[in-house]
């Protein structure tokens, strides 16, 4: 399996790292052994590429010492991920790059659209491809019989899209509704203990829940493009994350969040897609809830995700304070799947 990484952050590297200097711990990687690195692309740290494989863990260690690709190493190469999808040959793409809202998920979805077409499989943590263009692109996955996985991009390696396609057969599902922002959870966890707004974002950026830039988990974005995702391919709707109806936390502060403690209930971040008369919809947004509701005792940097369907469940999945194994665990979830056919 020749794989072409488009981004090498936290999470391409978190993978790499399992795959080589962590292979021993965790032996049901085994099958992935035989991975074939043929080039790691990135924005403006360099790219590494080589037809007979890059060394995974030498790339690793460049990028964890220097944060680039040294000019001198023999792979380095000024190619930009757009010429790398059009033209390397490789059998999966890795899509790791940065989500972009603002261009509604671009330059990510042209390279997935670019490696299906090329007749390749394409396995994205980038949220992008999913919440801005999931029925084009899985509808070229299928014309050019390759697969088009994502498992990461909503609660990272817990099952949520393998849940529902392999356990869920012959169930419609109504509706999702769930946490799935952690960051966002955090702060208004540390705000109901009397912390600050902005100390608690501070605590979730120092802790790594919070990226350096956490507007779009504030402003609800990251949680809007996840419920894009789940509305169109659990729902099978057709919706972005400009379609949904948005609440972020930016205007929360310790009063509100003290006075739903006094009477009783919690106040949190809710995700909610489901289908009425007009169609699959979207929400975003602060609710109080009861303190014996499932959500309620959601704590840290957890997540939860309840599915309705019209015959069985409800079912909830949770997740106690994933990292960064939990997420690169998604992608390589997903190259498993690849694997095994
Ligand atoms: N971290 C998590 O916990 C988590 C969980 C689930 C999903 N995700 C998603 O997974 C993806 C990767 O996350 P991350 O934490 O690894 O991000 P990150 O640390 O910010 O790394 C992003 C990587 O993508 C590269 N990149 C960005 N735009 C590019 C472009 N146009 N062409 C080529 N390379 C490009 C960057 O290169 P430069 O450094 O050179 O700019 C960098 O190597 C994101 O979409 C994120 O939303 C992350």
């Amino acid at each position: 399996m020749r794989v072409l990484f488009i981004g090498f952050g936290n999470v391409g590297r978190r993978m790499a790292r399992i795959l080589t200097v962590e292979r021993s711990k965790f032996p049901g990687m085994k099958p992935l052994d035989d991975l074939v690195t043929v080039g790691i692309v990135t924005r403006k740290s360099g790219a590494l590429i080589s037809p007979f494989g890059v060394d995974l863990e030498g790339a690793l260690k460049e990028m964890e010492s220097h944060g680039s690709f040294n000019e001198k190493n023999r792979g380095f190469c000024p190619l930009t991920a757009e010429e790398a999808v059009s033209s390397l040959d490789f059998d999966v793409l890795l899509e790791l790059s940065t989500l972009s809202i603002e261009n509604r998920g671009e330059p990510a979805i042209s390279h997935v659209r670019k490696a299906l077409e090329r007749g390749r499989h394409v396995v994205s943590a980038n949220k992008g491809p999913v919440a801005f263009a999931y029925r084009e692109l899985s509808q070229l996955a299928d014309l050019a019989g390759r697969r088009f996985l994502f498992e990461t991009t909503v609660m990272d390696g817990a099952p949520v899209f393998n849940l529902y396609r392999s356990c869920l057969k012959g169930c419609v599902v109504r509706s999702v509704d769930g946490i799935l922002n952690s960051t966002t959870n955090y702060i208004l966890g540390r705000m109901e203990e009397g912390t600050e707004f902005a100390q608690a974002v501070r605590e979730a950026q120092d802790i790594g829940v919070a990226e350096a830039d956490p507007g779009h988990d504030i402003d609800g974005w990251d949680a809007a493009a996840k419920v894009a995702a789940l509305a169109n391919v659990l729902l099978g709707g057709d919706v972005n994350p400009y379609d949904v109806q948005r609440e972020g936390i930016g205007a929360v502060d310790r009063r509100r969040v003290g006075e739903a403690i006094r009477s009783g209930r919690r106040l949190k971040l809710v995700c909610r897609a489901w289908r009425d008369e007009k169609g699959v919809q979207g929400k975003v947004g602060l609710e109080e809830l009861p303190m014996d509701h499932p959500f309620s005792m959601i704590g840290g940097g957890g997540a939860v995700l309840r599915i309705h369907t019209d015959l069985m469940g409800p079912i909830l999945v949770t997740q106690e304070n994933p990292d960064l194994y939990d997420t690169a665990y998604g992608v390589l979830a997903d190259l498993l799947s690849l694997k095994h056919g």
